[in-house]
């Protein structure tokens, strides 16, 4: 319809991923925004006269981007937990299941306080927002009303969420931080059908077994039913620490693997997203591959808690879907920039004890970080890249703001101005965020 509204129109520099190149970059182009949220048009800036003319907008309309500026792509968070945002940056002295039952489990508990929950929930939004995160894979809690509340936030700040009330009904030290089998079922049910009711455009539910030693057998098989009949987004966590691969294959005597316990609960699917998965083996892999489930690489946490190191050019040989998260808290950082940096750290430690390893460029992993976050989430035919028909998920960059962290130098071309970013930027040199067409920040009421 060539008559459709023009919401925005961009000319500049765009830089993005597709399949064939991890950074394609895109110089004196213009690009336009339909009122529905989608890009409508990318074409080259010597066309836009005749654009003009087609598209109905006025030249006047366009937002130039200057020299050290771009748009990318908005970044997708595949695994963040925002219930765990409050105590960020704080207690990461112990192993993962000690951590969980001394810091997490307790924590976690006080949701119950919906007033509580806004305050937190309210904050990890904004943050992650601010960070250009358009795209999050929320763990709430157990608690139904705190998790609709989480969803009712992202949409009222305009984030894109998967949000996952999280299912647990054993092993924890918290007495009162637990279901019954039942109880969980029920309050799933719930969950998901009132967050559909609210028709929030771009917040869906995900279903959220918290993973195999907080859930019983037939709890993960009720999961995997309640999902696969209703067509639903699954995550939990998989392989992250040596201890807990112990305790799981001692739990599930019948079950080959780690992964064969979610198997053989219908819990992998091509919308699925598995968390960590540091120490999954190659036949374990395969079976990724075959369902089409996904990985989460969360560097920060499994380097913060001691978890171990993801070979992530092993996954991807094994052509399984990646994409990154922060997984605060396990992970001390919101932004999903420290995610790409510790991926490339994590990488570079690989090669260092095995030379013969190929480090990750930080071409692959702006890609995970994109195009990659919204595979892993199966949302790639909607988000992840400029494509005419995507939804326009974008973040404006200026690499030389006033007192900003990064300096520039005479000579530097875009994917040197892009590479700075990556290492060296933050929010502040992310202006505005759009999701689904709808600039969400700088914040509407600030
Ligand atoms: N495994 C089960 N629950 C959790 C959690 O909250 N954080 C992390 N990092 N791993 C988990
Ligand atoms: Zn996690």
């Amino acid at each position: 319809d060539t008559t459709a509204r023009i919401a925005h129109v961009f000319s500049g520099t765009f830089v993005h991923s597709t399949p064939r190149a991890a950074v394609e970059i895109l110089e004196n182009c213009v690009l336009g925004v339909d009122d529905e949220g989608k890009i409508a048009f990318i074409e080259k800036e010597k066309d836009l006269v005749s654009l003009s003319k087609i598209w109905l907008f006025e030249t006047s309309d366009i937002k130039q981007l200057g020299q050290n500026e771009f748009l990318m792509p908005g970044m997708v968070d595949t695994h963040i937990h925002a219930s765990q945002y409050s105590y960020t940056g704080t207690a990461l002295d112990l192993p993962l299941l000690e951590w969980l039952n001394t810091y997490t489990f307790p924590v976690e508990a006080k949701y119950k306080d919906l007033e509580f929950a806004n305050n937190v929930y309210t904050k990890v939004v904004r943050r992650t927002l601010k960070n250009g995160t358009t795209t999050a894979c929320y763990f709430a809690t157990i608690h139904t009303d705190a998790s609709l509340l989480l969803g009712e936030l992202a949409d009222k700040f305009g984030q894109r969420a998967l949000v996952g009330k999280v299912c647990m009904d054993c092993n924890s030290a918290v007495p009162q931080y637990k279901e019954s089998p039942s109880e969980c079922k029920v309050e799933t049910d719930r969950f998901i059908k009132e967050l559909l009711k609210k028709q929030y455009p771009h917040v869906k539910p995900v279903v959220t077994p918290r993973f195999a030693l907080s859930c019983s057998a037939s709890l993960l098989s009720e999961l995997g039913e309640i999902a696969n009949n209703n067509k639903l987004h699954i995550q939990s966590h998989i392989s992250e620490n040596k201890e807990e691969v112990e305790l799981v294959k001692t739990l599930f005597p019948g079950c080959k693997s780690y992964t064969d316990v979610y198997l053989k609960h219908n819990l992998l699917t091509d919308k699925t997203v598995m968390a960590h998965g540091c120490h999954l083996t190659d036949e374990e892999l395969e079976i990724f591959h075959e369902t089409g489930s996904a990985i989460s690489h969360c560097p920060n946490s499994n380097i913060s808690i001691c978890s171990g190191m993801l070979n992530v050019r092993n996954v991807l040989k094994h052509k399984v879907k990646l994409g990154l998260g922060t997984d605060v808290a396990g992970g001390y950082s919101p932004s999903v920039l420290d995610a790409m940096r510790r991926t490339l750290d994590t990488s570079k430690t690989l090669t260092i004890q095995d030379p013969q390893h190929q480090t990750l460029t930080f071409e692959e992993v702006f890609r995970l970080a994109t195009l990659g976050g919204s595979e892993a989430l199966s949302l790639d035919e909607q988000i992840g890249n400029f494509v005419v028909g995507k939804d326009f998920d974008a973040l404006r960059v200026n690499v030389c703001v006033p007192d900003g962290p990064i300096d520039l130098f005479p000579g530097e071309g875009p994917k040197v101005i892009l590479e700075k970013f990556l290492n060296l930027g933050d929010d502040r040199n992310i202006t505005e965020v759009y999701v689904a067409g709808r600039q969400v920040v700088p914040f509407l009421d600030t």
